[in-house]
């Protein structure tokens, strides 16, 4: 079938694409819930029954590219997988990452402080888009000099020109520094991680810190612009948060069930969560055969009236909430815990510092065009420069 030109162009703003997505893939969950896009060769899945199957059997649909081995674990399937996941899972444990709390609250702080005075910042640029660069420049035990460089790769993954003796160069320094002086960071973890004897290789160390970034940074980024969004098409929930801070984790659920920041529209499977059959298979009653591909609409999963009750209402009381936007089953998103604290951090930052933000419709807001993460390019907020910094 033929997709419809919106879903993978950038001219819509975000809320009205969104809005427009939601509406096609309320229909395509009716009429075609698993229908081959010839614009990719993929088939596309639009029920949450229907993901769930794929993501939850990883021998059927594989997440190996075809003709080569991947550098990410996202791109693995076991027995890969499960050792480079098994070595890495306590770097990013929930509770490791809740000890990272402190640090993560000090960066946020300073960069709200910093915009304070002139009562005005473009939330994109002055902090959603620095703020996980800064925090996992620090989890890698870079130095604060290194940021630059960092927000460099990050940028050139998006952009597909990535600079990688750049960071073979950096890495290696740090990582020879660390091996000689262990510090209380997740690169010092990661070298020490040991599963039945093995360490990590440089190599697949290295991969995976590219992993990091590409995965970790522009999606946080986005979650944190996405939050605003939300907010000022719901000041009342914002309202709501002011006066119960208890309902911080659930917001950020609901954030991430409404807009997420993985725009998961395009073809590129070995990043947003595609899949490969290694079998003739049948999902929602259409035969996929083995070597097809296979797509997840994100949003129409997180809108499944099959899953979810009154899933058109932004409810940030809701539970359960069992939105796929952090995927689901052995590729489930390994920086969901420190995503999740990075963006409560900031939200509870600003309902402190600066909670009375407005953005501006000056300029008509518009995406960022980038084919695998979803939010607005800008999002000028202003705000009562009259605060005082939160103490703690
Ligand atoms: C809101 C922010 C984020 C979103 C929406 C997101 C989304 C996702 C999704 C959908 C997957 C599954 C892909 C698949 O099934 O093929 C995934 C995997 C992954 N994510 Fe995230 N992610 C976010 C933040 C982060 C952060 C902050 C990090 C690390 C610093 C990170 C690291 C990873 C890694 C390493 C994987 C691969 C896990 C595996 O294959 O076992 N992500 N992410």
């Amino acid at each position: 079938m033929q997709i419809p030109s919106f879903v993978r162009e950038y001219t819509l703003p975000p809320l009205e694409w969104q809005r427009a997505m939601r509406t096609w893939s309320k229909t395509m969950r009716q009429d075609q819930p698993v229908c081959y896009d010839e614009q990719v060769s993929g088939w596309r899945l639009f029920r949450y029954e229907d993901i769930l199957q794929v993501q939850n059997d990883y021998k059927t649909f594989s997440s190996e590219p075809v003709g080569g081995e991947s550098l990410s674990i996202i791109g693995m399937d076991p027995p890969r997988h499960s050792k480079l996941r098994a070595l890495v899972t306590p770097a990013f444990s929930a509770r490791t990452i809740a000890q990272l709390a402190p640090r993560v609250q000090q960066i946020a702080q300073e960069m709200l402080a910093n915009a304070l005075p002139a009562g005005k910042m473009e939330m994109v640029a002055d902090f959603a888009s620095p703020f996980p660069i800064f925090v996992i420049t620090d989890l890698l035990g870079l130095p604060a000099e290194k940021r630059p460089y960092v927000k460099a790769w990050t940028d050139a993954l998006a952009t597909g020109s990535l600079p990688f003796e750049e960071v073979g160069i950096t890495m290696a320094q740090a990582i020879e520094e660390h091996r000689q002086k262990p510090r209380e960071d997740i690169l010092s973890l990661l070298l020490n991680a040991e599963v039945d004897g093995q360490h990590l290789t440089e190599y697949e160390l290295l991969g995976f810190i590219l992993t990091l970034l590409i995965a970790g940074n522009l999606t946080t980024t986005q979650l944190l612009g996405n939050a605003i969004l939300c907010f000022d098409e719901h000041p009342e929930a914002w309202d709501q948060l002011r006066q119960d801070r208890s309902l911080l984790a659930s917001a950020v659920e609901e954030i991430l069930r409404c807009l997420p920041p993985n725009r998961g529209t395009g073809g590129d499977r070995t990043i947003i969560g595609g899949r490969i059959a290694t079998t003739d298979v049948e999902v929602g009653g259409k035969l996929i055969r083995r070597g097809e591909e296979i797509y997840v609409t994100t949003i129409s999963a997180n809108f499944d009236e099959q899953q979810f009750s009154d899933p058109e209402r932004f409810d940030i009381r809701r539970t359960p909430n069992r939105h796929i936007s952090f995927g689901h089953g052995i590729h489930f998103c390994l920086g969901a815990p420190l995503a999740r604290l990075q963006t409560k951090i900031a939200l509870d930052l600003m309902l402190d510092m600066i909670p009375d933000w407005r953005l501006s419709h000056d300029v008509p807001l518009k995406q960022i065009e980038n084919p695998i993460v979803f939010g607005a390019q800008k999002l000028p907020l202003t705000f009562s420069s009259s605060r005082s910094m939160r103490k703690d």
